[in-house]
């Protein structure tokens, strides 16, 4: 995205102070706030000690965040310790599959999450606690200094009432300026997010613009209060392919107008290259890898996120290949079983994957982290990675034939003997090998995995 980072409506530094609420408090009716004191998910560089204050601190730090959801069925384990930290003006990818945990990290950022739920560990804008604040102190900061754009419009939108009345409430809400001149700002949003005839169509109703132009519209709300973090929840989904890559161009716009940071929320990784600076991968509610987009596109370090790169057409691949899904589903997050959440449709799970879940730690470059046990294995040409879900067999043995083809680091470590995988054989007599040569059932043949988790 466009690398702007000062806003042409920035304001002069207005911080909301914590209000009389402050501090760790219940996270609203039953739900419980525990700080964890920065000790962060195992193994994170990402987490965080809590004591950071004001200015010098990060604009917004997620520190080891759990949240579950009591059912009559037990606790959903929905987000199970998400750590990250967000710079100003960056663009960070949150991706993983439906029922990752993807909506409710960013729920509890925002302070959305029904009464219900069960938060612990830290969410800090500025310096400041938010977790487990009332709604009214995070009131004031959703939408003056944290925007959310939801995958529906409608989600945001009134249909009763005209848009440019809706962003100009918006404006009004934050801010004591006459009402005509909200309604100015309103247009002017509106045409900063390539709505036509912005004054006219101000005073439309949302049902009289198509998805992508409310999705604009909705931009054009987010961005009123010119706010430091714009967390947009699967915004390009529910619209086809030529109105996504639009719409992805209006969030450039709306942070280079703002400065603000973008959390992008996607199940789609095709919609972060070159969107986003850091992705973050999530599998069943836990961060599984972690890194500068190069790195993570080009050197993978989690089965998991092979798969996802494997099952996406990629635009900047020399030949035609062929997509592979990954096999399976995700987990039920009620009563995980030990282990990586990952083994029952991981080519390369071994014993130790069904015992102990791996944590988050870093890989030879410091600022990628990954979730599994053989990351430090794992230095895959874009070829073999594909082979790897596609049933075609990876075999182990470092510097082999296939190795010198593409994938840049990876390609080198493989020649050097840093991948285990490396040997894509042909005929498909035995299932894929783990990193110790094992051979495991294809994922088509393992057992189906219990409980389809919920979406
Ligand atoms: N209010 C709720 N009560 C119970 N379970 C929930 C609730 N909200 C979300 N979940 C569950 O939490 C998990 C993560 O959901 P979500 O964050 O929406 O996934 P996604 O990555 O698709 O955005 C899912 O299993 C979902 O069913
Ligand atoms: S190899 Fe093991 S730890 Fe790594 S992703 Fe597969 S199942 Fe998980
Ligand atoms: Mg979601």
């Amino acid at each position: 995205m466009t690398r702007h980072r000062q806003g042409a409506f920035r304001r002069s530094g207005s911080e909301p102070q914590p209000g009389p609420e402050s501090g760790p408090a219940s996270g609203g009716g039953t739900g419980s706030v525990g700080g964890t004191g920065g000790t962060g998910t195992a193994g994170s560089a990402t987490a965080v000690a809590s004591t950071d204050t004001g200015a010098a601190a990060p604009l917004l730090v997620v520190d080891n965040l759990h949240v579950g959801f009591p059912t009559d069925d037990g606790v959903v384990a929905a987000v199970r310790g998400v750590s990250f930290e967000l710079e100003p003006g960056r663009v960070l990818a949150v991706v993983g599959e439906s029922g990752s945990g993807k909506s409710v990290t960013s729920l509890a950022v925002m302070g959305l999450l029904p009464k219900t739920a069960r938060l612990s560990g830290s969410v800090r804008y500025r310096g400041q606690e938010l977790l487990g604040q009332s709604d009214a102190v995070l009131s004031r900061y959703r939408g003056e200094h944290l925007a959310m754009i939801f995958q529906d419009p409608m989600t945001s939108l009134n249909p009763v009432y005209r848009v440019g009345r809706q962003i100009a409430e918006a404006v009004l809400a934050h801010h004591d300026v006459p009402k005509a001149a909200a309604r100015d700002r309103a247009a002017e949003l509106l045409s900063l997010v390539g709505i036509p005839n912005p004054k006219e169509r101000a005073d439309n109703y949302p049902h009289e613009f198509s998805g992508g132009m409310r999705q604009r519209v909705v931009i054009a709300m987010a961005m009123a209060n010119d706010p430091d973090v714009i967390i947009a929840d699967e915004p390009t989904t529910a619209l086809d392919v030529t109105v996504q890559a639009q719409i992805l161009e209006t969030l450039e716009t709306a942070q280079a107008e703002t400065g603000a940071a973008i959390v992008l929320i996607t199940h789609d990784l095709g919609v972060v290259a070159g969107v986003a600076d850091q992705v973050l991968v999530m599998y069943a509610g836990k961060p599984v890898e972690v890194g500068p987009v190069e790195d993570v596109y080009y050197r993978p370090r989690m089965p998991y996120t092979i798969g996802l790169l494997g099952s996406m057409p990629r635009l900047d691949s020399a030949r035609r290949v062929k997509l592979t899904p990954i096999a399976g589903s995700p987990p039920s997050l009620i009563n995980l079983p030990t282990g990586c959440p990952f083994t029952p449709r991981c080519p390369l799970a071994e014993d130790i994957c069904e015992r102990e879940e791996p944590p988050l730690a870093p890989t030879a470059a410091p600022d990628h982290l990954s979730a599994c046990h053989f990351s430090d294995q794992l230095g895959l040409t874009e070829e073999d990675s594909r082979a790897l879900f596609a049933g075609e067999h990876a075999g182990i043995g470092a510097g082999s034939g296939t190795a010198a083809g593409t994938g840049g680091g990876a390609a080198e470590e493989a020649a050097t003997g840093g991948a285990r995988v490396g040997a894509v054989r042909a005929g498909a007599d035995a299932g894929p090998m783990t990193p110790t040569g094992t051979n495991h059932p294809p994922a088509s043949e393992q057992a189906p995995v219990p409980g389809d988790g919920p979406r």
